[in-house]
């Protein structure tokens, strides 16, 4: 269920100078899932109108906990970057569709992350944990500095990394990486990124056969399938990516 509501931030940890944590207590709705997003109002930031997108990175209905990554992209995530504890911030949550998890217990599932793409993917590991399922991560970013809550993702799975510079695992980007290369054994990728990442990620698992969902990260206003400006076109016809996705089966878009 849908709510709009005011939560209390709690903590904010600056993870670098471009990404902080931000950390909320307030009453949970009921099932949110892995891949679902927020829209965050932003108040007292005269030039932010609208409410942001950002996706949910980890809930916790039983404490009452949501957390937030976020990136410094414009005026609207450097105020909630900037925004102290205690503060109060309402949201528009759960919004969106989500992952589609597996239900093998077997399944050997890779989570590719690519700058703040990681986000979703730690709730996502999360569940696959906790449904006896053993997650490898891909994680990427410029530098190794920017690898983001790289110790709580290897306390859920393994992790395998690229920077762009080389400073930590493989120089290149995500979808570069030998994780990716040959059909591998995957049983299903899931990835959130830059389109390119997601594209080049996609490719390299149609070309393997193997499953694949990316979560878009398309131009959003209102967040309910009103004003239409998020639109994907996929083989279903144009669809709004706020409610239809943000996550996709690539079999479904037209990449
Ligand atoms: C489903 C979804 C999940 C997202 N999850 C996260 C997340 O977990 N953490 C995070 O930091 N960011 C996330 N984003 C991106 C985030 O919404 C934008 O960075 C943010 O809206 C920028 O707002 P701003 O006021 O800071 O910057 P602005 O000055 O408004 O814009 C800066 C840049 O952000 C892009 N942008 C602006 N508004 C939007 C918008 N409404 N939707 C998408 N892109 C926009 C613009 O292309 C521009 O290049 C997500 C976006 C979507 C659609
Ligand atoms: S953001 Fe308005 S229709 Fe998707």
């Amino acid at each position: 269920m849908k709510v709009v509501r005011d939560f209390l931030l709690s903590a904010n940890v600056e993870l670098t100078p471009r990404f902080s944590l931000l950390t909320f207590q307030g009453e949970l709705p009921e099932g949110i899932r892995p891949g679902q997003f927020a829209q965050v109002r932003i108040d007292d930031s005269p030039t932010t109108f609208l409410r942001r997108p950002i996706s949910i990175n980890y809930a916790d209905r039983d404490t009452g906990t949501l957390r937030l990554l976020v990136r410094r992209a414009g005026d609207g995530t450097n105020h909630l970057c900037d925004m102290e504890p205690g503060s109060s911030v309402n949201m528009m949550l759960p919004l969106g569709n989500g992952f589609r998890l597996p239900d093998q217990e077997g399944s050997r599932p890779l989570l590719v992350g690519g700058g703040v793409g990681v986000a979703p993917l730690m709730m996502l590991g999360k569940e696959l944990a906790g449904k006896g399922i053993r997650p490898t991560f891909l994680l990427a970013a410029r530098t190794a500095d920017e690898l983001l809550l790289l110790d709580e993702f290897r306390g859920i799975g393994d992790v395998l990394t690229a920077t762009d510079d080389g400073s930590s695992g493989e120089k290149g980007f995500a979808h570069q990486h030998s994780a990716l290369s040959g059909s591998g054994p995957w049983s299903i990728i899931y990835c959130c990124g830059p389109a390119p990442m997601m594209k080049g990620v996609a490719a390299a698992a149609k070309k393997a056969g193997v499953a694949c969902e990316v979560s878009l990260e398309n131009m959003m206003a209102c967040g309910l399938g009103a004003c239409l400006c998020c639109v994907e076109k996929t083989v279903r016809g144009n669809v709004c990516v706020c409610t239809e996705g943000p996550v996709f089966n690539i079999n479904d878009l037209t990449w």
